[in-house]
């Protein structure tokens, strides 16, 4: 046991902790030790008075922070933001100009051009890891970003990335922001369907992938895929290909790019362009309660203060530490704290190729012993996972360096918090269970770990700028009191804040501030207590989060019903241990055809094909019928109730056209733990 004072110790009683309705433990409230106080950015007197300022006055507060990142020209407007319906416009820094990649690099080679900018692990433990220097940095996202122009990328042009955790990953990011082309990356579990659907939404020029894409022993055929999806494309898309593990694939003369051999031949500077505050830096499809996935816009200025500002702050990153966040740059959490927040901060960041456990269940603690981690950022679900393979991986390996753990994407239970703060922090090291959102750029409620004590199991207070309020969720009142429950909305803008759906402001109007009139709607539900902690009790639309990640049940209903046997389908979430929710998936078989165990395997792979690994359905039942109002809306509430197999409140049935078909569907669930 490694015991230092410089993690969080236990202060005050323990007190109850009840999550989803079922569960109840008492826990305790940890805080961080003076030491580590005394050193943090932010300690409990400069929560409070600054997150006053924050909210008060919000201009001179961001006006200030804004100058953590360099600008071409300064801004002399700093917020510009309407929630109101109809009218929603989100704008901040409008008037400055700035690159972001210069921010993330150039700026640093004073100081930094020697240190350590990129840690790349790779899948295999064998094959030694990378040191990139911000020299080499610079130098690789200059030549790919020439490559990219040579190929007709100008600013403004979207750009697919559908690729392995490699370096170059982060070069073709920095690259787009380079030149002010727009990136979109598609995370390599994605299926050849839902790329091509991705690549045509965004009216791609470029995609950018790798031959195949090592994870856990196993490789995905990154390049195979894209050439199928690319069947579904504009001819004139073309496909640049890092020779990753060079192994064989097919060669499109004319369209493939071999992406290594013309970054070999390119320039190695490329001039970064002046772009402005407002100007597109990424669009990120993610998973909405209805229709197809939604392209998340996040534009240059306001983001990258942002993620910079929550990287340093949430984290207490300082000079010399080493942050490891383990998501894939598929999705946001990878985006802000891998790439642009880390890097803006000059700071030495892990990308990791592999899965936790391979080759075996030590490889997390392995590696953050190997490169002297400070800061470990992960997922609930790899810790309950791990957590359920025993502690014994956890104590072979040396794991002193650490000095804070996070967590992000769902709720994570207390016991794993425990788990993760009594093994892998020995105690002594403070969690910080970060909430936020594709939409939202960065957290938006996280402890600040030298500022606000840990409750586990809640995200605690929200960041600077971010003013919550809890509603009724059926009245949308505000709740006034302290100590309530409801859904989470905010009723205001912050700079990280996503600005518009891509091509479609309406929907973005529509999914987001209509259900709560000016106010950003969350999706979440919560709860706050009465030191006013918020407890996220999970999402209160059709979202799900499996594994944290984020699906919608609307798309997996699509990719059913797509199949020819399947008449109709409806998909709810169910507790899951490790996962957190599992998908359920009920059934009804186009007339004629018989339910078998081997279309139940059909379906799942058919679901795989369509979207992806990650939305394979748990469990299928195969259901006569749907239970349907008598307008024919189907009744999700009595669903969701008999995949919980918590079925003895159904509540009213008597408004369903057919009652007897809940009868059957609960006779016949497949959920029964
Ligand atoms: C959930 C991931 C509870 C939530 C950054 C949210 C969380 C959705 C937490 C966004 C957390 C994320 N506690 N729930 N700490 N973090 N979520 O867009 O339901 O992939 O709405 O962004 O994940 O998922 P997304």
């Amino acid at each position: 046991m490694h015991f230092r004072p410089k993690g969080a110790v236990q202060i005050g009683q323990t007190h109850r902790v009840t999550q989803g309705g079922r569960l109840t433990i008492m826990t305790a409230i940890y805080t961080a030790s003076q030491d580590f106080s005394a050193s943090a950015h932010v300690d409990a007197a400069g929560y409070d008075r600054l997150y006053a300022e924050s909210v008060k006055d919000p201009e001179s507060f961001w006006a200030r922070e804004a100058q953590r990142i360099d600008w071409i020209r300064p801004f002399t407007k700093v917020k510009d933001t309407s929630f109101a319906p109809g009218n929603v416009s989100i704008k901040w820094f409008e008037d400055g100009t700035l690159n972001l990649s210069a921010n993330c690099i150039d700026r640093h080679m004073i100081k930094r051009a020697n240190q350590t900018a990129i840690i790349w692990e790779p899948d295999d433990p064998k094959t030694p890891a990378k040191h990139i220097t911000y020299t080499e940095l610079l130098e690789q996202t200059c030549r790919l970003a020439n490559v990219l122009k040579a190929h007709g990328v100008e600013r403004g042009d979207r750009v697919v990335l559908y690729m392995p955790m490699i370096p170059e990953a982060a070069y073709a990011m920095l690259a787009c922001a380079r030149i002010g082309a727009i990136h979109s990356v598609v995370f390599g579990g994605f299926s050849p369907d839902a790329l091509a659907n991705r690549i045509n939404d965004s009216e791609a020029k470029v995609v950018i992938t790798a031959d195949f894409g090592p994870r856990g022993g196993k490789k995905t055929p990154l390049k195979a895929n894209t050439d199928a999806a690319l069947l579904h494309c504009d001819d004139r898309v073309k496909c640049l290909v890092v020779k990753h593990t060079g192994d064989q694939t097919s060669w499109v003369d004319g369209r493939d790019v071999d992406l290594k051999a013309e970054m070999a031949a390119a320039k190695p500077y490329c001039p970064y362009v002046e772009m402005g505050a407002e100007d597109p830096l990424f669009i990120l499809y993610t998973s909405g309660s209805t229709g197809k996935p939604k392209g998340v816009l996040h534009t240059t200025g306001g983001y990258l203060v942002y993620a910079a500002m929550t990287h340093q702050i949430t984290f207490d990153y300082h000079d010399g530490d080493v942050f490891w966040c383990t998501a894939d740059v598929g999705w946001v959490t990878g985006h802000s704290y891998i790439v642009y927040g880390p890097l803006a901060n000059g700071a030495t960041t892990v990308m990791f190729e592999g899965v936790p456990t391979y080759p075996d269940a030590g490889r997390f603690w392995e590696v953050i012993a190997k490169h002297k981690v400070t800061q470990f950022y992960t997922a609930p679900t790899a810790i309950r996972s791990l957590m359920g393979l025993g502690a014994e991986w956890v104590e072979k390996h040396d794991l002193s360096s650490l000095k804070l753990l996070g967590s992000v994407g769902e709720p994570i239970n207390p016991e794993a918090w425990n788990w993760y703060h009594t093994h892998v922090g020995k105690g002594a090291v403070p969690v910080v269970d970060t909430f936020w959102q594709t939409e939202t750029g960065g957290h938006i409620i996280t402890p600040l770990p030298g500022a606000i004590p840990q409750k586990p199991g809640s995200a605690t207070k929200p960041f600077f700028g971010v003013k919550c309020v809890v509603l009724d969720a059926a009245t949308g009142q505000v709740q006034e009191a302290t100590e309530t429950e409801g859904v989470l909305c905010i009723t205001d803008s912050w700079p990280g804040q996503m600005r518009t759906l891509w091509g479609d402001h309406q929907r973005f109007e529509e999914a987001y501030f209509s259900q709560y009139k000016g106010m950003y709607f969350t999706g979440d539900g919560c709860r706050r207590d009465a030191d006013g902690y918020y407890w996220i009790t999970g999402r209160v639309d059709d979202v799900l989060n499996v594994s944290g990640h984020r699906m919608g049940t609307a798309e997996i209903e699509s990719a059913l019903v797509a199949h020819a046997d399947v008449a109709e389908a409806a998909v709810v979430g169910f507790p899951h241990d490790i996962k957190g929710q599992g998908i359920y998936a009920y059934v009804t078989l186009m007339k004629g055809i018989e339910p078998s165990d081997d279309l139940r395997k059909d379906l799942i792979k058919w679901v795989r094909t369509e979207i992806g690994p990650i939305a394979s359905p748990d469990l299928i039942q195969w259901a006569p019928g749907l239970p349907k109002t008598r307008s024919g809306k189907i009744m999700r509430r009595i669903l969701r109730k008999i995949a919980e197999n918590d079925f003895g409140a159904l509540g009213d049935t008597s408004t369903l056209a057919d009652p007897a078909v809940v009868d059957d569907l609960i006779a016949n669930r497949m959920n029964r733990g």
